[in-house]
C-alpha cells in the first residue's frame, strides 16, 4: 500500500511531456500489476527467508553431532544446487520483467480500445481491435510461459539434485556402517535430519530464491519509476506571486517539443487587464503558445517573465493559483456537477458553485435534472452534449475567478444563441482581468485589445481590429472568407 501511494505521489507532480510520451495503460499497469509482482517478494520474505535459515542451521547442527564425516560429505552438494539456481533465477527476472511489460501492453490496448468504443463501432472495427488484443495477448502469454518454465525448472532441477543428495547419503552412510564407523543409529538420525531439515531447507530456499527473482523483476520495474525525476519544478530560490501589478512579457520566447520547432521569437507584452486575441491557421502553435504560461512545458529558449520576474523563478503553486484556464480539449471527470465546478476552487460555497454555473449558462439545464448538482457525467462527460461539457468548463474557471484568463476555443462548441449569453457572462469574468483568448470565429474577438496573428511559429501581425482591417493583411483575408464580405 505504501510502495502503491509512494508512487502515485511520486508520478503525479512530473511534467506534461512525461505524460504525452509514455501510455496510460502502461503506467497503470505499473501502478498495480508491477506492485503486485513485488509484493509476493514480500510474502517469501517472511515465509522462506526467516525461516528456513533456521532450519538450516538446527539441522547441520544435528548432523555434525550424529556423524561429522557424512556432514562434511553432504557439503559437496551445497555447490551443485546453488549453481541451477543462480542460472534460473537469473533467467526468471529477465522473463518476469518483459512479461510484466507485456502486462503493461496488454492494459493499455485494453484502455485504449474502451477509451475509444466510439471510434471503433463508428468504424465496425469490433474484429479487429480484437485480432490487435488476442495478440498482444498471446505476446503476454508466451513471455509469461516462458517465467513458469524456468521457474519450473529451478523448481525440478533442485528437487533432483536434492533426490541426488538423499540416494547418495544413504549409499555412502550403508557403506560406512558397513566398515563400523558409525552406529545403525547415528546414521538413521543422521538421514533423517538431513532429509527433513537440511535439504528440504535448501530446495525451500531455492524455489523462494526463484520466487523473488520474479518479485524484482516487478519491483526493478516500479524503482524505474521512481528514479525518475520531474523536469519541471520550483527552483530553490522561488518567490511566491501574490498578484499582478504590471505586465506579462514573453522575450524571444522559442519553443521545441523535442527537437520539432513551433514557436520562434515570440515577443510580446501584455498589460495587465488587456485582452490578447490570438489568432492563425490550424496547427499554428496557438495552444502552445498558452501552454508556456502556466508552465505546462518551459520555452526551449527565452523566457516568460511576470512583472519582470522569469516565470522559472516563481512558485509552480503560486503563479497556477493566478490562472484560470478553459482549455481546447473539454475534460469533465466522471463524478457530479457539483465536483466538477469544484475542481475551480474547492472551497467555494454552494451559492458560488451556482453563480458561477448561472453565469456559464448551464444552471438551468442543470436544475432541469432529476439529481440536479449530484447527477455525475458519466466518463469524460460523456452523458452531456459537447456545448454543455464546455460550459461546465467555463463555469469551474468563471468559479476559480483568478487575475489571468485563458481561453482557449471556449465557446466553439456552442450555438450562437448560447455564445452570446456565455460571451456576456465571459467579457464580465474579463474585467480586470489579463485574458489570452484564441478563437477562430473572428466574431467573438472583435474588441479585444489586441490581436496577434501567428503563422508557422510567428508572429506576423499585431493591432486592434480596427488598425487589421484597415490594411491589406492575413487578418483581412480571414475575415472576409468568414463573413463572405
Ligand atoms: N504535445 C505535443 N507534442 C508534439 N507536438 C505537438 C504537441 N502538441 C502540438 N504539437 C504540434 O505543434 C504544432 C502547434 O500545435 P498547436 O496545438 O499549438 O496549434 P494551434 O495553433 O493551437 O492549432 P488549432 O487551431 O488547430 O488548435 C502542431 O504542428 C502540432 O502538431
Ligand atoms: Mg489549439
Amino acid at each position: 500500500m505504501d510502495i502503491r501511494n509512494h508512487l502515485c505521489e511520486h508520478i503525479l507532480p512530473q511534467s506534461l511531456s512525461y505524460f504525452e510520451n509514455r501510455k496510460s495503460g502502461e503506467l497503470i499497469s505499473r501502478l498495480t500489476n508491477d506492485i503486485n509482482a513485488t509484493q509476493f517478494g514480500l510474502s517469501i520474505l517472511f515465509d522462506s527467508i526467516l525461516l528456513q535459515p533456521m532450519r538450516l542451521v538446527c539441522g547441520f547442527g544435528l548432523a555434525f553431532y550424529f556423524s561429522w564425516k557424512l556432514s562434511m560429505f553432504t557439503f559437496i552438494f551445497l555447490p551443485i544446487i546453488v549453481i541451477p539456481v543462480l542460472v534460473f533465477g537469473r533467467k526468471i527476472k529477465k522473463y518476469g520483467r518483459r512479461s510484466l511489460t507485456h502486462l503493461g501492453e496488454l492494459t493499455d490496448a485494453m484502455r485504449e480500445m474502451f477509451s475509444g468504443i466510439r471510434t471503433v463501432k463508428a468504424f465496425k472495427m469490433e474484429d479487429e481491435e480484437f485480432i490487435e488484443f488476442k495478440t498482444i495477448n498471446s505476446r503476454f502469454f508466451k513471455r509469461m510461459m516462458q517465467t513458469v518454465k524456468a521457474k519450473a525448472l529451478n523448481a525440478s532441477t533442485t528437487e533432483f539434485i536434492y533426490s541426488l543428495g538423499l540416494a547418495a547419503v544413504i549409499i555412502v552412510g550403508g557403506y560406512v556402517i558397513s566398515s563400523k564407523t558409525i552406529s545403525p543409529g547415528s546414521l538413521g538420525g543422521f538421514v533423517t535430519v538431513t532429509a527433513f531439515l537440511v535439504l528440504t531447507s535448501i530446495k525451500k530456499l531455492a524455489k523462494s530464491y526463484g520466487k523473488l527473482q520474479e518479485s524484482l523483476s516487478g519491483a526493478s520495474r516500479v524503482f524505474e519509476l521512481l528514479d525518475q525525476h520531474p523536469t519541471i519544478t520550483d527552483n530553490p530560490d522561488a518567490i511566491e506571486l501574490k498578484e499582478i501589478n504590471n505586465e506579462i512579457a514573453f522575450k524571444n520566447v522559442n519553443f521545441a517539443y523535442d527537437t520539432i520547432p513551433v514557436l520562434k521569437d515570440i515577443n510580446l507584452t501584455v498589460q495587465k487587464g488587456q485582452i490578447i486575441a490570438i489568432v492563425g491557421e490550424s496547427g499554428a502553435g496557438k495552444s502552445t503558445l498558452l501552454d508556456l504560461v502556466p508552465r505546462f512545458y518551459d520555452t526551449t529558449n527565452g523566457s516568460i517573465e511576470i512583472d519582470g520576474t522569469d516565470i522559472r523563478l516563481i512558485k509552480r503553486d503560486s503563479l497556477l493559483d493566478q490562472i484560470a484556464i478553459v482549455s481546447q480539449q473539454t475534460f469533465l471527470f466522471n463524478r457530479s456537477f457539483k465536483e466538477n465546478i469544484l475542481y475551480g476552487r474547492r472551497d467555494a460555497n454552494k451559492e458560488e458553485v451556482q453563480d458561477a454555473a448561472k453565469a456559464a449558462n448551464i444552471h438551468n439545464f442543470i436544475t432541469n435534472l432529476p439529481k440536479g448538482y449530484d447527477t455525475v457525467v458519466g466518463e469524460q462527460g460523456v452523458k452531456l452534449s459537447g456545448g454543455q461539457k464546455q460550459r461546465v468548463t467555463i463555469a469551474r474557471a468563471i468559479l476559480k475567478n483568478a487575475p489571468i484568463l485563458i481561453l482557449d476555443e471556449a465557446t466553439s462548441s456552442l450555438d450562437s444563441g448560447s455564445e452570446k449569453l456565455v460571451q456576456k457572462a465571459l467579457d464580465n469574468l474579463m474585467k480586470d482581468k489579463t485574458t489570452f483568448v484564441i478563437a477562430h470565429r473572428l466574431s467573438t474577438i472583435r474588441h479585444a485589445d489586441r490581436i496577434i496573428v501567428l503563422k508557422r511559429g510567428c508572429i506576423v501581425e499585431a493591432g486592434t481590429h480596427d488598425e487589421l482591417i484597415g490594411k491589406e493583411s492575413e487578418y483581412k483575408k480571414q475575415y472576409k472568407i468568414q463573413f463572405n464580405t
